[in-house]
């Protein structure tokens, strides 16, 4: 995983290149480098560690040529070190490639380059010694790329360059995603437009096994059977500077700042295609929500609301185990694919399960012309711009106000439910003025615990489970969330003094009983932290919420829980853009 970024013109390439790495970074990256082609010669720079760090150890900023690619790796295949990382080069020095995916026969491949020298333990290096093996003289680089992808079994987003043939990138894929950028000074490919957006807007989508021939005059994609394609030109709807941090500290305090906005954004859909998704949903025999980590949070909500708002039963299954329900899938099926990046692995893996069983796809994706949005029938778009902390929270919010204007709709109350859900953005507003200081405070009390459970009830369960995914995935204290009845179950047996409780308790007619069983934790030493419009003497802390009706406290107890994340990644000394380990857009199974 990581991202890829390849760049042509009229001038030098170098910055632009790094340049567009560093907006790719936030994928997650362990390690990084750059390959240009200048005077018949390939300069390549690459090495372990962050960015910017590798800019200053290996010289990037100095690399000559009008034609290059980057990369940012997170490893997979190999530790993290100088030589696993891309771009990878050949046995002459002559052609460097950068790879994103997994080559799943990579063993097998490698056993047959015997004459090669390998230098690394990736599986993408196969890839350039097999264009190297079939780029003979008089041969494009791009027939030498297609022959060679013929052997490959896996996922790829490749880009190669030759020091033979200057001026020219070709890139191919599988299963990852590639977009072409198309400028005034300078041609892109890249693993998403964020890359290169200051540059351009004006976009093409590489398709599933097609090659791209990128050079500074355009762009030429030739499809599997060695046919040459006109693809249809669109714009990317943001601004290259929605991708900085704009005076934050991290991406992610922007991020949820821009919350009640990206809610607001969210609801701004085209009414005929929101009142079509919801006939849909209603005719369905079988309607399954499939997403993964937080958008499957987004989905138990939705899941909620269709039953309540309008009598619907749906169902949500974990896309990495899709597969293994796909026998109940079947024509009469509505799969809805609910994923921010629109490019995590296992939901399209999901999804094309699905296609191949003749259901429908409706899809909520947040960035424009990924996978899955190409492969559904219909694609509501998030539009809360380019999210760029690892951890989903506007994204999070905008799911979680297209399944309300989704579900009103199914209960013919769209104008309703659109006028309340804008009234709960700027409740949120309010409620982040107040807790800031008191959120704080909290995240340096709970900061040296090993442990927090987050409960509650109804719908709010979904709102626990995030709220204890937020706090592990970015401050490393280990959390869990569960439904406040669960506890007896087994984890009150892990309460002990001093251990931190969230528990969220509005007042609805879930409250005597989830305040019961905090309760129970309190009577075990918990250091309870109520989540509430009212205090309560049981808390030892507590987050005050705005009061609203029952079904829309997942929205106003949600943010405090993502804040509470961001204040103890910091105090911890982590930096919650990037949690380790941990990738934006995890495009690997
Ligand atoms: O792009 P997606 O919505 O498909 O991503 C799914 C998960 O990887 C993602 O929500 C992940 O759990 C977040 N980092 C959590 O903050």
């Amino acid at each position: 995983m990581g991202g890829i970024i390849g760049c042509v013109g009229n001038g030098p390439v170098c910055t632009v290149l790094l340049r567009g790495l560093n907006r790719l970074e936030y994928r997650g990256h362990d390690s990084a480098g750059i390959a240009t082609v200048s005077d018949g010669s390939l300069h390549c720079g690459k090495d372990a560690g962050r960015l910017d760090e590798v800019c200053v150890k290996q010289d990037l900023v100095g690399l000559p040529g009008n034609a290059g690619i980057g990369h940012v790796r997170w490893a997979t295949h190999g530790e993290v070190s100088r030589l696993n990382a891309h771009p990878h080069l050949d046995c002459h020095g002559e052609i460097a490639v950068a790879h994103n995916g997994i080559v799943d026969n990579h063993d097998e491949l490698r056993a047959g380059l015997g004459g090669h020298r390998f230098l690394s333990q990736t599986d993408s290096e196969v890839l350039v010694h097999l264009i190297e093996d079939h780029y003979q003289p008089g041969v494009p680089l791009e027939e030498a790329v297609m022959q060679a992808l013929q052997k490959v079994r896996g996922s790829y987003a490749v880009l190669a360059i030759s020091s033979r043939e200057p001026g020219k990138i070709v890139g191919s894929r599988r299963e990852c995603p590639l977009v072409v950028g198309l400028g005034k000074d300078y041609n892109f490919i890249a693993s998403e437009g964020v890359a290169f957006l200051e540059h351009t807007r004006t976009v093409a989508f590489v398709e599933d096994g097609e090659t791209l021939v990128l050079e500074a005059g355009g762009a030429r994609f030739i499809d599997e059977a060695g046919r040459e394609r006109y693809p249809e030109l669109s714009n990317i709807d943001w601004k290259w500077d929605q991708a900085t941090k704009q005076g934050y500290e991290y991406y992610m305090m922007k991020e949820i700042a821009e919350v009640p906005e990206a809610i607001r954004r969210a609801l701004d859909q085209d009414k005929a295609v929101v009142l079509d998704m919801a006939m849909n949903i209603l005719r369905a025999r079988q309607v399954v929500f499939t997403a993964c980590g937080t958008s499957r949070y987004a989905a138990l909500v939705g899941r909620y609301l269709f039953s309540k708002l309008a009598g619907k039963f749906c169902d949500v299954v974990m896309a990495s185990e899709f597969h293994y329900f796909s026998d109940s899938i079947d024509k009469n099926t509505l799969v809805i694919a609910i994923s921010q990046s629109g490019e995590t692995a296992d939901v399209i893996q999901g999804v094309k399960k699905a296609r191949e069983k003749g259901a429908t796809i409706l899809s909520m994706v947040n960035m424009y012309g990924s996978s899955i949005a190409r492969m559904s029938d219909r694609t509501i778009y998030l539009n809360c711009g380019p999210e760029i902390g690892v951890a989903a929270t506007k994204s999070f919010m905008s799911q979680l106000a297209v399944l309300y204007m989704l579900a009103f709709t199914m209960a013919n109350r769209y104008d309703e439910g659109v006028q309340k859900v804008t009234h709960v953005s700027t409740q949120i507003e309010t409620e982040m003025k107040r807790n800031g200081n008191r959120l704080q405070r909290i995240a340096a009390l709970i900061k040296d615990q090993h442990s927090c459970y987050f409960l509650a009830r109804g719908i709010n369960f979904a709102i626990a489970a995030e709220g204890a995914l937020k706090l592990k995935e970015i401050s490393y204290i280990h959390a869990e969330g569960m439904p406040a009845g669960e506890l007896k179950h087994g984890t009150l047996a892990l309460i002990e003094e001093g251990t931190p409780v969230v528990v969220i308790s509005p007042r609805d007619f879930t409250f005597n009983e989830t305040l019961a069983n905090a309760a129970e934790t309190k009577a075990r030493g918990a250091f309870v932290v109520g989540v509430s419009e009212e205090r309560h003497a049981i808390f030892d802390e507590w987050i005050e919420i705005e009061s609203s009706e029952e079904i829309f406290y997942p929205l106003v107890t949600v943010v405090p829980l993502q804040l509470l994340a961001y204040y103890s990644a910091v105090v911890r000394g982590h930096n919650p853009d990037q949690p380790r380990n941990l990738a934006k857009s995890v495009t690997v199974k």
